[in-house]
């Protein structure tokens, strides 16, 4: 394992540190500063085949590229001379009240990442006062988290083909006191991400995919492919539509989020359909290449909606700047994805913590260099999007 060192950036190692280290290979004197910063080091820890799964996207992963390269042609329009003594970041989502609008998207399998895996990730947004987003695809069961104590939970569901399994995890996550389900909707067939099908990416053998081990569908076979890729071809619906949202409603009383809107057209389907929100996202990048960054889709989205349900945004959030812009163009709150894993692999639990932290103190900072002292002084023009550059 490479020993990094605190002496040079992350980006530029050119010697194993010759310091004290703590398990994790990091240097102890390293400083994180930002949330990027944990990537390399995941990516030192990991398996080959457990980084590429997280970090890729689809084919030429053009729309992961952008979405991080859409953020940065967004710039600011600050004011000044506003008492910014104190600032409030309390956002409510759904009617919880949460210390940051800042959440955690649901991102499958990680228990690849550290032997803690979701465990972790609920702890620390509990710590955060924020909401975590349990996949369907978690390593760890809905029941589980739920025993990890007090916190503010989310379950992201996968409609399988069998309808009796997805009845039956609905009621498990409703009953281990979920409080909404995000329903993912961009994922008919899984995008064709060229690491797993190069490195046969499938689960390793010692973890299950917690909630459907009693199903007998718990676990990934190895294939010539993306042992993911055929799961999915297997087990998940490809004739899901809008009925189905309301089939949904009819099974649950919990709100729903409909996960993967992308265009002004769906939005209103969705909020027709009976949507308690809409999550702006394009998979992280991992579904269709060539769809436009999230942030650039978001505000089609907002419009369309017409402040009826609350619109939110995944895809490329890593810095305070980014969530500020997100809420300038009409975000009620953003989720993170890759952050959570990443960090989760470097230092566990308190990786997760970190990132959480340092996205709010950045997001805090943001505010009050812009002068808003509450959410809902930040407004459109606070910011400067590339068609009015
Ligand atoms: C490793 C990984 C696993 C993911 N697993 C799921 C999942 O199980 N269900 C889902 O709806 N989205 C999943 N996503 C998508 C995320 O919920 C989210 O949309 C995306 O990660 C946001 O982009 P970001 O990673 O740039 O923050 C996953 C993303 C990644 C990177």
């Amino acid at each position: 394992m490479r020993r990094l060192c605190c002496r040079f950036p992350l980006s530029y190692q050119p010697f194993d540190c010759p310091e004290v280290f703590s398990a994790s290979g990091t240097c102890q004197r390293m400083e994180i500063t930002n949330v990027m910063e944990y990537e390399a080091i995941a990516k030192e820890k990991l398996p080959k085949m457990v980084y590429d799964y997280y970090a890729s996207g689809a084919e030429d992963e053009w729309t992961l590229q952008e979405n991080r390269e859409a953020f940065s042609r967004i710039l600011f329009r600050p004011r000044i001379l506003i008492d910014v003594s104190k600032i409030d970041m309390a956002a409510t989502v759904l009617g919880f009240k949460i210390s940051m609008p800042i959440m955690i998207a649901p991102t499958a399998m990680q228990k690849m990442a550290h032997p803690d895996g979701e465990y972790a990730t609920a702890r620390a947004a509990s710590a955060a006062g924020t909401i975590m987003t349990l996949s369907s695809w978690a390593t760890s069961s809905v029941e589980e988290v739920a025993s990890t104590g007090p916190g503010i939970r989310f379950f992201q569901l996968y409609v399988y083909k069998d309808r009796n399994v997805v009845e039956q995890l609905v009621r498990r996550a409703e009953k281990a006191g979920f409080k909404a389900i995000a329903l993912t909707v961009d994922t008919p067939r899984l995008g064709r991400r060229e690491a797993d099908i190069k490195n046969r990416f499938t689960l390793p053998p010692f973890l299950t995919l917690k909630n459907f081990e009693g199903l007998n569908l718990g676990k990934m076979d190895k294939t010539d492919d993306s042992g993911l890729a055929s799961y999915v071809a297997g087990q998940i619906d490809r004739s899901l539509s809008w009925k189905d949202v309301k089939w949904l409603q009819s099974i649950t009383s919990l709100p729903i989020l409909v996960k993967g809107v992308l265009t002004a057209e769906d939005a209103s389907l969705a909020i027709q359909n009976g949507a308690a929100g809409i999550i702006v996202s394009n998979h992280g990048a991992r579904q269709l290449d060539y769809v436009p960054a999230t942030i650039t889709a978001l505000e089609e989205v907002v419009k369309s909606a017409q402040g009826r349900v609350p619109v939110f945004l995944d895809g490329g959030v890593r810095r305070g700047t980014d969530v500020f812009k997100a809420l300038a163009l009409g975000a009620s709150g953003v989720f993170i994805g890759r952050p959570v894993v990443f960090s989760l692999a470097a230092e566990g639990e308190v990786g997760v913590r970190k990132v959480l932290q340092m996205l709010r103190d950045e997001f805090e900072l943001t505010m009050a260099l812009s002068g808003c002292v509450s959410l809902k002084d930040i407004t459109r023009n606070h910011i400067i999007t590339s068609s009015r550059l």
